[in-house]
């Protein structure tokens, strides 16, 4: 099958690519562009390792043609940070309630994390759990990825984890 050339811009970068029709964007993204930061976990749309926004929804890159991204706006983790010395808020959070462990699950977290406290700033516990539905963990348990986003959303203020649990005495 004869190659496609599209225009992705992915970051507000923009990239001409020449592809075979059929390969997913994640395929693209990570191949083609370089850009690793999006996982490929199950490849058929169970996990949300591969969470991207295109246009202001998140999909799952798997599962999404990289020709459907043809000429949108791509969002993926690479493009969250402010800086090269900063980081997101959002990426902060986690970092600082150990919301990341292996972090093959974080790139897509953080993606839809970012979604939904755009679309739901005040998002409250029931809300974010729902927001993470699509996307799987098999480390944290999501209680830290919960308090982390929440933190990001309300600030310290009910979203400190609760001091029982860990080291704690016998
Ligand atoms: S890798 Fe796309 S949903 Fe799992
Ligand atoms: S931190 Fe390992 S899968 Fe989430």
């Amino acid at each position: 099958m004869a190659k496609q050339t599209i225009e992705l811009i992915v970051n507000g970068d923009r990239y001409e690519v020449a592809i075979d029709p059929w390969r997913t964007l994640v395929e693209v993204l990570r191949e083609d562009l370089g850009l690793m930061g999006t996982k490929i976990g199950c490849n058929q749309g169970d996990c949300g390792a591969c969470t991207v926004v295109i246009d202001g929804t998140t999909v799952c890159s798997c599962l999404t043609l990289a020709v459907e991204a043809d000429g949108r706006e791509t969002s993926t983790i690479e493009g969250v940070a402010p800086s090269g010395t900063e980081l997101d808020p959002l990426q902060q959070a986690f970092i600082d309630h150990g919301a990341v462990q292996c972090g093959f699950c974080t790139a897509g977290m953080i993606l839809s994390a970012r979604q939904l406290l755009t679309l739901e700033p005040a998002a409250d516990e029931a809300q974010i759990r729902r927001g993470l539905s699509g996307n799987l963990c098999r480390c944290t348990g999501y209680d830290k990825i919960v308090t982390a986003i929440s933190h990001a959303a309300h600030g310290p203020k009910d979203s400190e984890p609760e001091a029982s649990g860990e080291g704690g005495e016998s």
